[in-house]
């Protein structure tokens, strides 16, 4: 089930995946959520529970860059609309999702944070401030649920080349990638494969954790 506030880049992404799938079994749906408006949110929720018999596994990746500029002349919307999606967005779903996990005694959740919410990137104060809470809320969540089998982790990529880059400035761009020891941005299939194994089964010891994809930036 992917959601999207945009519907259109939900059912391409939906055509991507099935595409990819060549022939093999599953059932994938897609639909139109805003995870800013928590009351929809639990409301979807409830409808793919229903669709899908059950849920194992969440992923939290919805986010948006906000502007690059200076905390002092930050505006105030962009400021807000920045932590809604990106920090706000994130506890509304896992509130939806962690009692039925808890039920169930199962779940794995990972939350997209990034190397921002552990560095603070100048001209980002928004996006960084979002991306710590990220951090924050995932290790309060792990202690929560770590008396189920249930993983709450979160992920700190360095840059990556996707769409939310054509929210900042060629030279923010640059200085992000100047930061990255590996010389390169970090490939989507990179992404991916981590995020994979953080939702299997067979991650059922490390829960509240932050793992590393910075291509060596930080290295803590
Ligand atoms: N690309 C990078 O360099 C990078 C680095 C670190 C972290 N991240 C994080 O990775 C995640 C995925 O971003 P991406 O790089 O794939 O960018 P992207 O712009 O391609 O994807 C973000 C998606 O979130 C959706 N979205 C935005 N607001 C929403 C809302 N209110 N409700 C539902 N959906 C909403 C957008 O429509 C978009 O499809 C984000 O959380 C981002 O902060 C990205």
């Amino acid at each position: 089930m992917i959601w999207d506030r945009d519907r259109d880049l939900a059912e391409s992404a939906s055509q991507e995946i099935l595409t990819s799938r060549q022939g093999r079994e599953g059932d994938l749906r897609h639909s139109a959520v805003d995870v800013t408006d928590a009351e929809a949110v639990m409301s979807a929720f409830a409808m793919a529970v229903q669709d899908l018999g059950c849920i194992d596994i969440m992923v939290n990746n919805a986010g948006i860059a906000g502007p690059t500029m200076p905390s002092w002349e930050y505006p105030l919307d962009d400021w807000r609309a920045v932590i809604d999606v990106d920090l706000n967005g994130v506890y509304y779903c896992a509130r939806a999702a962690l009692p039925h996990m808890r039920e169930r005694n199962y779940g794995r959740m990972v939350n997209m944070a990034s190397i921002a919410g552990k560095e603070g990137n100048a001209d980002a104060c928004a996006y960084s401030a979002a991306k710590a809470g990220v951090i924050a809320l995932t290790k309060s969540l792990a202690k929560e649920t770590a008396d189920k089998d249930i993983a709450v982790n979160c992920i700190t990529p360095a840059a990556a080349r996707t769409r939310i880059l054509d929210q900042v400035s060629p030279s923010f761009i640059d200085s992000m990638f100047s930061k990255i020891p590996r010389g390169r941005f970090l490939s989507l299939p990179e992404a991916a494969g981590m995020v994979a194994w953080m939702v299997s089964e067979e991650n059922s010891f490390t829960t509240g954790a932050v793992f590393d994809l910075s291509g060596g930036r930080a290295t803590y």
